[in-house]
């Protein structure tokens, strides 16, 4: 099943970045160096840690890593436009996959 859409993507000219494309992304920019999040295996501590902070969206995530700001370097020159959006879709996906954490 998985197969044949990303083949019928792939038709189509581009495929979405991946889960698994966003998650190298963001281990090797060195976010999980300040963010913490359960879905990368990271456990950085100077961010807000990902497994508890607000929900944000992909456009929410892809605005902090072009301007930056409040302690975190921006991203634009960094990363590709596909980097950040892979790096995008993965947190927020991660984000909206997690379960409220009941009594801990
Ligand atoms: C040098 C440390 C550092 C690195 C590296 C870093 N960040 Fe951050 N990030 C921060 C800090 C500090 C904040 C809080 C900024 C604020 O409060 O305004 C932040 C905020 C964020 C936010 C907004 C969180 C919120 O709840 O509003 C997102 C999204 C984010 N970072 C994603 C990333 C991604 C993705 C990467 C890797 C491409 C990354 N960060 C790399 C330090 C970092």
């Amino acid at each position: 099943m998985a197969l044949a859409a990303s083949l019928s993507l792939a038709a189509c000219g581009s495929t979405p970045p991946s889960l698994s494309e966003g998650r190298r992304v963001f281990v090797g920019a060195g976010c999980g160096g300040c963010h913490t999040l359960a879905a990368a295996g990271t456990h950085g501590t100077l961010g807000p840690d990902f497994n508890t902070s607000e929900r944000l969206d992909e456009a929410q995530i892809r605005l902090q890593l072009r301007v930056g700001g409040g302690g975190m370097p921006p991203f634009d020159h960094r990363l590709t436009p596909r980097e950040q959006e892979a790096v995008a879709h993965f947190v927020a996906t991660a984000m909206a996959r997690r379960r409220p954490r009941l009594g801990q």
